[in-house]
C-alpha cells in the first residue's frame, strides 16, 4: 500500500489508523508487517508489482470545463505517469477509483506514451468498488458481486481478467465474480450509485406527500419493499443522502450524458440531486416554522454530523446544509457526534459559521438548555439516551426533529416533546405552524 503522503502512511503504520471503520483495526493489525505493508516508496512498489490497484481520489472538478460536474482525473493521470516512468516489466493496472466511462482508454494512452522501458505491456482492468462506509469490511469479505471489466474481446485482456478473478476467488464464490467489457464495468459503477441515490430521492419525495396526506412513509416503504421487484433496501426516508460518492457520481454521469448531447437524460439524473437538496431545505423550513417562525439565538442541539452512522466521514453530509440553513436564521447550534472531531466540523463549516456552532464531547452538554434537538445521523447510541432526563433540561415546548426516523416517537410524545418525524403524520401542534 503506497501513498505519497508521509503523514497518512505514518498513521497507517501507527496504533491510530487515519479512518474509523468497524473491524478495520483488527484486519490491519492481523496483517501489517506480514502480507500488508504501508510505505511512501512508490517507485519500488511499482517496480515490484505484477498488478497495481489505483485507488486515488476522483473528486468533482472545481474549475474549468465541466466545473461542478465532471470528475477531476488529475490524481489518476499523475499515478499513471508514475507507473509508466517506473515500470520495467508487464503490469495489470486495475481501476479501483470511480471514473467516467472510457477513462481506461485515456489512461492507456498515458501509460503507452510515457514508458521509457522497451516492450513493457500494460493490461487495464476496471474493478469498481461497491463497498459502503461503515460496513466496508463485511462488504469486502462477503460482496454481493465483484465486477471485473477488461478487453475480453482479445486473448491478453481475457488472461488479465482471469488473473484478477483468481485473486478474488480466494474468498469470493466464483459465481459472484462477474466479467464484462471495460466500458460496461466503468458505467455500471456510476449507474449503481445513481440508482441507489434515486431510490432515496424517490422515497424522500414521497415523504413530503405523506406529511400532507396523513400517510406514514415507513409503512409505505415497508409495503412497497415487500414487492420482490422493488425490494426492501435503501428505502429509508432521510434528511438527505450524503457521502463522497452519490452526488459526485450522479453529477459525473449527467455530465457524460450532456457531453453526448443527451440533455433529457442528464436532466433526469440531475433531478435526483435536486430532490436531495429540496429535502434538506424542507427540513430547515420545518424547524423554523414549528418554532414560531424564529430560531434567532435559540440553542438547537444537533445530534450527529457524519453522513451516516459508524463512520466519522462528513463529506457532503446533509448536516452541513441543515446547519447552514439554521445559522442563516440566527440559530446557535450545539453539536455532538461520537466520531467527528471539532476540527473536522470547522473545515466543513468555515470560521464564520463556527461563531454560531459549539461542539461538545458529551451529548448532555449539547442538550442542556436547548430549545430543540435535530437528529442528523442514525447513530444507535441516540436511541439509548434517557430522553426523560433530556426533556427535563430543555426549554419548553421542547422539540425533537428526527431527520432519520430512529427515535421512539410515541414515547417522546408521552414525555411531552413536540415531535417532527420525516414523512410521518404531523403533530397537531405542528399542523398549525405556517410555511412548512
Ligand atoms: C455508496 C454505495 O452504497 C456503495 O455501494 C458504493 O461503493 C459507495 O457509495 C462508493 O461509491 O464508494 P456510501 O456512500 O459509503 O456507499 O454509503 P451509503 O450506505 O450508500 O449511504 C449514502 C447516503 O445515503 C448516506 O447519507 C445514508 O444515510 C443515505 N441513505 C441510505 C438514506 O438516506 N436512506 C437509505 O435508505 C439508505
Amino acid at each position: 500500500m503506497v501513498d505519497l503522503n508521509q503523514q497518512r502512511i505514518d498513521a497507517w503504520n501507527s496504533e491510530n489508523l487515519p479512518i474509523y471503520e468497524p473491524g478495520l483495526d483488527e484486519v490491519v493489525k492481523a496483517c501489517r508487517g506480514r502480507n500488508l505493508f504501508f510505505s511512501t516508496d512508490c517507485e519500488a512498489a511499482i517496480r515490484a508489482a505484477q498488478c497495481i490497484f489505483v485507488s486515488v481520489n476522483t473528486p468533482t472538478k472545481k474549475t474549468g470545463l465541466g466545473k461542478g460536474k465532471a470528475a477531476d482525473l488529475t490524481y489518476w493521470e499523475s499515478a499513471a505517469r508514475n507507473i509508466a516512468a517506473w515500470s520495467t516489466s508487464d503490469k495489470i493496472i486495475v481501476e479501483k477509483s470511480t471514473v467516467p466511462v472510457r477513462t481506461a482508454e485515456a489512461i492507456e494512452k498515458v501509460l503507452l506514451r510515457n514508458c521509457p522501458a522497451q516492450g513493457v505491456h500494460f493490461d487495464i482492468l476496471s474493478n469498481p468498488e461497491f463497498l459502503a462506509e461503515g460496513t466496508a469490511i463485511d462488504d469486502l469479505t462477503a460482496p454481493d458481486r465483484v465486477l471485473i471489466g477488461g478487453k475480453i474481446e482479445n486473448e491478453r485482456g481475457t488472461a488479465a481478467c482471469a488473473a484478477l478473478v483468481d485473486v478474488y476467488a480466494n474468498w469470493v464464490p466464483r459465481e459472484r465474480i462477474l466479467t464484462a467489457n471495460l466500458w460496461s464495468a466503468e458505467l455500471s459503477k456510476l449507474t449503481a450509485n445513481a440508482m441507489l441515490a434515486q431510490r432515496i430521492s424517490s422515497i424522500n419525495a414521497i415523504s413530503a406527500l405523506c406529511e400532507c396526506t396523513g400517510a406514514d412513509v415507513s409503512q409505505v416503504s415497508f409495503a412497497i419493499g415487500k414487492d420482490s421487484r422493488i425490494g426492501p433496501k435503501f428505502l429509508n426516508a432521510s434528511v438527505g443522502f450524503g457521502g463522497s460518492c452519490f452526488q459526485k457520481d450522479i453529477l459525473n454521469l449527467a455530465y457524460i450524458c450532456e457531453c453526448h448531447g443527451l440533455q433529457e437524460v442528464a436532466d433526469y439524473w440531475y433531478s435526483v440531486v435536486g430532490m436531495n437538496d429540496y429535502q434538506k431545505t424542507r427540513f430547515v423550513r420545518r424547524v423554523v416554522s414549528a418554532m414560531f417562525n424564529t430560531i434567532r439565538n435559540k440553542k438547537i442541539a444537533m445530534l450527529g454530523f457524519a453522513f451516516k452512522k459508524d463512520t466519522g466521514d462528513t463529506r457532503e453530509t446533509p448536516a452541513i446544509d441543515v446547519a447552514s440553513g439554521m445559522i442563516d436564521d440566527g440559530a446557535k447550534i450545539a453539536l455532538f457526534d461520537p466520531q467527528v472531531p471539532e476540527e473536522q466540523v470547522r473545515m466543513d463549516m468555515g470560521d464564520e459559521a463556527m461563531k454560531s456552532i459549539t461542539c461538545y464531547s458529551k451529548p448532555m452538554d449539547a442538550l442542556n438548555d436547548a430549545h430543540a434537538v435535530t437528529i442528523m445521523t442514525e447513530w444507535d447510541e441516540f436511541k439509548t439516551y434517557d430522553w426523560k432526563a433530556i426533556y427535563e433540561v430543555m426549554h419548553k415546548p421542547a422539540f425533537v426533529f428526527d431527520g432519520r426516523n430512529i427515535l421512539d416517537h410515541a414515547h417522546l410524545r408521552e414525555i411531552g416533546f413536540i415531535v417532527y418525524a420525516l414523512g410521518k403524520p404531523i403533530d397537531p401542534f405542528l399542523k398549525s405552524a405556517e410555511g412548512a
